[in-house]
């Protein structure tokens, strides 16, 4: 393990990505999203995609030009086409329009398509929350999730993000419709781990406790026919709606460097001001958020967390002690930092 501060794997992953073709600007945007995640304590989102996304770069299957375009524009709608640039450009992009435009018009919905991996869903939300308003994110993905019924995939664990300001620290659902993110198989299997079964499923249908089995079969959706449900909703918003790729048309992250994953995100964000005085909003979420953390525990529960509350509280912890990553993800981090010429330190 070694520990480093948010600025330092910034600075690193800023520089390695100019150094890697990418504007100075789209860098900071996409080292900023990744650190992000590393600092909420959601590692499998962190500077441990780093590595794919300079392979995705390299390989040309990602446009280092910033190519994001508005297709279409009203006074609470946008449709985006992302070039086939990073995810987290064309993302920041379209939520950044979006709180904007809702100023004016009390709220706004913007499609982004033909974008890649935009990191964590939260990254986006928080960004309206910070600006006293709800945020809405979801995006589609590789298709890892059977629909019920199936063994088959269809949906990706296709994440939905709702987040909104209190007086303290925002209130921040992010979760995927699996029972975990692919991104947990995945770090899994750097460090050499098992997975809990209930997590995977592996191509035979069967749980398994690999997470090598598991990346090569399904996830398992929350709730059954529910968490596919959601699933099958969130593609619709961000892949047909937008205009660009679903289910199983997407390409995946990892297994494919020859064509562009073809990802499609959505954002909102709503002003909160147009339906009650933001004041008045941030209080009485507080007051909810104390209500529901003095209920009785059950048995066993030291504390009640409101969604996004353990991720925030690991953020402000982490700005202060610093981030720890793991031997595995050093190394590669060093690997990447001697072919740019970037001293991660
Ligand atoms: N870009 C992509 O393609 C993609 C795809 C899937 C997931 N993701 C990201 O992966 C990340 C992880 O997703 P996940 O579904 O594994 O998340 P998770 O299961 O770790 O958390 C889901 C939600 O539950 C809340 N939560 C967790 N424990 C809690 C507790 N004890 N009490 C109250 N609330 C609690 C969290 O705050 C979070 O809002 C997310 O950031 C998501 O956006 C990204």
């Amino acid at each position: 393990m070694r520990c480093f501060t948010g600025e330092q794997l910034r600075s690193y992953c800023t520089q390695v990505l100019t150094r890697a073709g990418i504007s100075p600007t789209d860098a900071a945007t996409v080292a900023d999203c990744l650190v992000d995640a590393d600092l909420s304590g959601v590692e499998s989102h962190g500077v441990s995609r780093l590595s794919i996304y300079l392979q995705r770069l390299d390989a040309g299957v990602v446009e280092k030009e910033n190519r994001v375009r508005v297709l279409s524009e009203s006074p609470a709608a946008l449709a985006v086409d992302a070039g086939n640039c990073m995810g987290a450009v064309g993302a920041t992009f379209a939520m950044k329009k979006c709180i904007e435009k809702a100023a004016q018009a009390g709220s706004c919905w913007a499609t982004v398509k033909s974008s890649n991996h935009f990191g964590t869903a939260a990254y986006y939300t928080k960004m309206a929350a910070s600006a006293g308003m709800i945020g809405i994110a979801m995006t589609n993905v590789t298709a890892k999730i059977a629909p019920w019924g199936s063994s088959d995939a269809y949906m990706g664990t296709n994440p939905i993000s709702i987040a909104v300001p209190s007086e303290g620290l925002p209130v921040v659902l992010d979760m995927a419709p699996s029972v975990v993110a692919m991104g947990k198989l995945i770090l899994a299997q750097k460090l050499g781990k098992s997975i809990p079964e209930g997590w995977a499923l592996g191509p035979d249908g069967k749980p398994t406790t690999d997470p090598a089995v598991g990346r090569k079969g399904t996830l398992v959706p929350i709730g059954g026919p529910k968490g596919s449900g959601l699933a099958i909703f969130v593609d619709i918003f961000c892949g047909v709606l937008s205009g660009g790729e679903f289910g199983p048309h997407l390409n995946d992250l990892y297994a494919d460097m020859v064509n562009p994953q073809g990802v499609g995100h959505i954002f909102c964000a709503i002003d909160i001001s147009k339906f009650v005085p933001l004041e008045t909003f941030r209080s009485r979420i507080s007051q909810m958020s104390e209500e529901i953390k003095a209920l009785h525990k059950n048995p066993g529960v030291s504390e009640i967390f409101m969604p996004g509350e353990i991720e925030c509280r690991r953020h402000a912890e982490r700005l202060e002690k610093g981030i720890e990553i793991s031997d595995a993800v050093y190394a590669e981090l060093q690997e990447i930092g001697a072919r740019y010429g970037v001293s991660l330190s």
